[in-house]
């Protein structure tokens, strides 16, 4: 596959963004047999052989999807792997991916050559997620496919770059695939980073409240309730800055005003269990969750997000 080929089977350019606990094979597939690129991290399966089940299952029912309707636009689906320390299975869950030939591989939090080209080895493309323009060069340099954006506002371990900065400084010296995340809800917002010089957009917090996401209903509840305002940038949960709702923070205990004077510390970087434990109660969400008020099948999510993406296209008057 080639960057360029990779959106050749898309009714809209987006993929649902990889989310820890929250995205499954049922989300995955929902958005793929959609025409959006599905993702998941592949730590949201609890071992390496229930990671090989879920890709068998993932595969299944896009080539019975493909099978069944065959003028139908099915998109490729990606696994993300978080590439650091604190993730003692990213070898055993690379040979799977590899085993399977993943067609795309999100990587995060790390760069390593050797993965880039185990997965180039058999035609796979690498996404690397990004949140500086400095880590954007140094992964433009090491040769991977396309870069994602992390800007500020965005769901998880979010950025702290405007992305209209980000975006145009990252375009001064990279032409490749370039994807925007960050605040993401609405079919125009997917227009606008194309217009912004993006080649897709990324959305995570749009697909916590889609009916097929392993998110708990209540979760579900407060990214349709919440407004930016209640988005809480804070390190004190993983060790690295994340956006999470207040409401599940004050739920589970945590001071607010106390949580502004948290300090980064990367070294804290909370052990994979941990991080775990705490991601259950503590609900992450971008703060483009001001925009998203129910919860609706992925299938009438990308129907809805197609219709205004192309509403804004006739408004603006573009081809
Ligand atoms: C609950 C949650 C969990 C996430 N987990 C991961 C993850 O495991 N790996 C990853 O690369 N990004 C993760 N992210 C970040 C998303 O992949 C994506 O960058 C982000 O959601 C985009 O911003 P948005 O939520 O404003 O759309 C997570 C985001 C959320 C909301």
């Amino acid at each position: 596959m080639t960057p360029n080929s990779l959106t050749k089977d898309l009714t809209l350019p987006l993929i649902a963004a990889p989310m820890f606990l929250v995205s499954n094979p049922e989300l995955v597939i929902a958005a793929c047999e959609n025409g959006v690129i599905g993702a998941f991290p592949a730590l949201n399966r609890r071992t390496t052989e229930g990671l090989d089940e879920w890709l068998t299952q993932i595969e299944t029912a896009l080539q019975k999807a493909k099978t069944e309707n065959q003028q139908a636009k099915i998109a490729p689906y990606a696994v993300n792997l978080i590439v650091n320390a604190a993730n003692p299975r990213l070898q055993a869950d690379l040979e799977i991916c590899v085993k399977h030939k993943v067609p795309v591989i999100i990587t995060s939090l790390g760069l390593r050559e050797e993965i880039i080209g185990a997965i180039h080895a058999y035609g796979g493309l690498v996404l690397h997620d990004i949140a500086t323009v400095y880590h954007a060069r140094k992964a433009a340099d090491a040769g991977v496919d396309g870069l994602i954006a992390v800007a500020a506002g965005a769901g998880g371990h979010a950025g702290t770059l405007n992305p209209f900065a980000f975006i145009g400084e990252i375009r001064e010296f990279y032409d490749g695939l370039l994807i925007l995340a960050g605040g993401l809800s609405h079919g125009k917002d997917i227009l606008a980073a194309q217009i912004m010089g993006a080649d897709l957009a990324y959305m995570g917090t749009r697909f916590i409240a889609a009916t097929e996401s392993a998110a708990d209903p209540a979760y579900k509840q407060m990214v349709c309730d919440s407004t930016s305002a209640e988005i809480v940038y804070t390190p004190a949960i993983s060790g690295v800055p994340g956006n999470f709702m207040a409401k599940s923070l004050t739920q589970a205990g945590f001071d607010l005003n106390e949580l502004e004077k948290a300090e980064p510390d990367a070294k804290k970087l909370k052990l994979l269990h941990e991080e775990a434990k705490a991601w259950k109660t503590i609900w992450s969400a971008g703060q483009g969750v001001g925009a998203i008020h129910e919860t609706l099948s992925t299938k009438d999510l990308v129907r809805r997000l197609i219709n205004e993406y192309e509403t804004a296209r006739l408004k603006h008057k573009i081809k």
